[in-house]
C-alpha cells in the first residue's frame, strides 16, 4: 500500500510544530517530528555520560534508538526505551548538543532509515530540516516554513518561560540564531529550502491560518 507524506522544513520555531500537528489532524494522518527523535537520542548520550567525541558510541545509540510516539492531550509524546522523556526533550543540556550530533554524517544516515521507515508506515506528515531535501525528495507537497528571527525567539521564550521563569529573552535569541548557523552551514543536509517547496511565511500567521493557506496550496495541487 502506498502512503502520502507531507513534508515541512524550516529553521527552529518557524511554527513547523503547531501547523504540521494541527494539519495532521485536519487530514486525519499521523505527525512525526523529527526534531524529536534527534533529541531523544541527546538525552541517552547525557544518561549514559558519552562524550561527543566518542564518534562510536554517539552512534550505536542512535543505532539501538527504541522510541515509540503516542498522541495524548493533544500533543505527540516520546517515550525513550518506555520511559516518557517529553518533558526533558528541550532542556537546554540537550538543546545544546543537539546541533552537533545531528552534524555527525554517520548519525544523519542511521536517522535517514529510521525516518524513512516511520514514514513509510502511514499517511504522514513529517518535520525537520532536510525531510523535503533528503528523507523524501520525492513527497507529494512539501513545505518550507519561516518566519522574522525575533518573532521565532519570542516564541521559543513563551514556550521556555513557562516552564522556566527565569529564562531571558536575549539568550533565547543568541542560542537560535546559533542553532540557525549550525544547522545551515553543517556539510551534510544543511537546512535549505527543498527542491518543490512551497514557502510560507509565518511571521503574521496564527497556525490556523498557516494550515489553512497549506491546504489550499494542496487542493490546487502545487506539484
Ligand atoms: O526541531 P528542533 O529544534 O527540535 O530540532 C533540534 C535540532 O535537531 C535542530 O537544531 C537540528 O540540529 C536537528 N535536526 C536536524 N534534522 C532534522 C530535525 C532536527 O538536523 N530533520
Amino acid at each position: 500500500m502506498s502512503t502520502d507524506i507531507i513534508t515541512i522544513d524550516g529553521p527552529t520555531s518557524s511554527g513547523k510544530n503547531s501547523v504540521g500537528f494541527l494539519l495532521a489532524q485536519k487530514l486525519n494522518f499521523q505527525y512525526v517530528d523529527t526534531g524529536m527523535i534527534y533529541r531523544a537520542g541527546c538525552v541517552a548520550i547525557l544518561k549514559n555520560n558519552i562524550p561527543l567525541s566518542d564518534k562510536d558510541k554517539v552512534l550505536e545509540i542512535y543505532k539501538s534508538l527504541n522510541i515509540e510516539f503516542k498522541s495524548e492531550d493533544s500533543e505527540r509524546r516520546l517515550f525513550l526505551d518506555g520511559e516518557d522523556v517529553t518533558d526533558i526533550l528541550h532542556s537546554a543540556q540537550v538543546t545544546k548538543i543537539v546541533p552537533i550530533v545531528a552534524a555527525i554524517p554517520e548519525v544523519r544516515e542511521v536517522m535517514k532509515g529510521l525516518q524513512r521507515k516511520i514514514g513509510l508506515k502511514e499517511n504522514m506528515v513529517m518535520s525537520g530540516r532536510d525531510i523535503g531535501s533528503e528523507i523524501f525528495p520525492d513527497a507529494k507537497y512539501k513545505f518550507f516554513l519561516t518566519a522574522d528571527p525575533e518573532v521565532r525567539a519570542k516564541r521559543r521564550f513563551e514556550q521556555l518561560a513557562k516552564k522556566d521563569p527565569g529564562v531571558k529573552f536575549e539568550d533565547v535569541l543568541k542560542d537560535m540564531l546559533d542553532r540557525d548557523e549550525k544547522d545551515t552551514n553543517r556539510k551534510v543536509s544543511p537546512l535549505r529550502v527543498p527542491k518543490g517547496a512551497k514557502l510560507i511565511d509565518t511571521t503574521n500567521l496564527s497556525v490556523e491560518e498557516s494550515v489553512d493557506k497549506m491546504l489550499s496550496y494542496m487542493t490546487q495541487s502545487f506539484k
